[in-house]
């Protein structure tokens, strides 16, 4: 058994349209990981029971609270996240923290899985804000923490299936894209949303390289309906606390049913338009990658299999794992593609 934090404390959910997959009220937590796959959000010990736990173990052992200790825990306070805990059956086990935070994709820091763990602290992530403009009746820099204010920040448990066919399954903290885009209000003639990651080659050393196969910054892009499902975020956090720079700190897309590609980091711009915007796989490979990314084990990329994943975490021997239509999601998204050619919106 495997133990990990999970901290913060439930705020109160503003009325909204509860979210296909939503979370329902729940206080922040401790997750015992166990081997089982089976596990239900259930299993989950809340903080306050925890630390109530701590304290009194701690007296009863007599023992005093050291200025390190203390100093350990305040920190460990600024970066720990109040949010509603999700409360539904788990999508598969949860991936150890660990590796979340050191098997990444991140361009920016460098190409191997190891970088951005290794590079990315060079990374500013305070202030921040984001523009949001194009086909909007509301355009306007909105400041990071103005912008979480949207809505009541939330656990999600989502499967994470990356286009090299490897998955994992993470506990991400954050906001219903929905909210963000209905504040700005969308003009009728937007029909598509544009993201862009900060440009900073001063901190990005992936930027600074002298050959570099992306015309940087990293851009994204979905349909408007797309990114108005209940299951579409922007995340800030994972594992109850502030998200790691190597995960796209402090502001990323996660689209559950789609490749990992399209869950674009560190966001400064949001940009809406009547026209599909370029993204950087589409446009190197458009015969490889393209703009929808929906996760289809139908649909092979040109030089592997898509049938099939590799679970994270589960060891070099493990099997393979069956890759789900649309990553597990099909029913709360295939209604978005009805009538259209898979193999040719791929
Ligand atoms: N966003 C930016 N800005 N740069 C990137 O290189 N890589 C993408 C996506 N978002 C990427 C990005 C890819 S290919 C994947 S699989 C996921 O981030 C990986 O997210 P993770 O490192 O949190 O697992």
């Amino acid at each position: 058994m495997h133990e990990s934090t999970c901290s913060g404390a439930a705020r109160s959910a503003p009325n909204r349209t509860t979210p296909a997959r939503g979370p329902h009220r729940r206080r922040g937590c401790v997750l015992l990981i166990k081997a089982a796959s089976d596990l239900k959000a259930s299993d989950i010990t809340p903080k306050s029971v925890f630390m109530n736990r701590r304290a009194v173990l701690a007296g009863a052992a007599g023992l005093a609270v050291s200025g390190a200790a203390a100093r350990a825990e305040a920190e460990a306070k600024a970066k720990a996240l109040e949010y509603v805990a999700w409360d539904q059956d788990l999508p598969g086990k949860l991936t150890k923290l660990e590796d979340i935070t050191s098997y990444n994709n991140f361009n920016e820091f460098g190409l191997d899985k190891s970088d951005p763990k290794k590079y990315a602290d060079a990374l500013t992530v305070d202030p921040w804000s984001v523009q949001i403009d194009g086909l909007v009746e509301k355009p306007g820099s909105y400041p990071l923490d103005a912008l979480l204010k949207t809505s009541t920040l939330e656990e999600r448990i989502y499967r994470l299936r990356c286009v090299e066919a490897w998955s994992m399954v993470v506990p991400w903290i954050g906001i219903p894209l929905a909210d963000v885009i209905a504040r700005a209000e969308p003009s009728p003639s937007a029909k598509y949303v544009a993201f862009e990651t900060l440009y900073r080659p001063e901190e990005m050393r992936g930027q600074r390289a002298s050959f570099s196969l992306i015309d940087w910054p990293y851009r994204e892009g979905l349909r408007l309906d797309e990114a108005m499902h209940p299951l579409t975020i922007l995340a800030t956090g994972l594992y109850g606390e502030e998200m790691p720079k190597q995960n796209g700190a402090p502001l990323r897309l996660v689209v559950p049913w789609k490749y990992g590609f399209k869950s674009i980091k560190s966001i400064v711009r949001i940009t809406l338009t009547e026209a599909e915007p370029p993204t950087p796989w589409h446009t190197l490979q458009a015969g490889e990658y393209g703009f929808y990314a929906n996760v289809n084990p139908d649909v092979d990329h040109p030089r592997w299999s898509q049938a099939s994943e590799r679970v994270i975490g589960s060891g070099l021997f493990a099997k393979k794992q069956p890759t789900l239509m649309f990553n597990g999601y099909a029913e709360e998204v295939e209604g978005l593609y009805a009538g259209m050619d898979l193999t040719r919106f791929y």
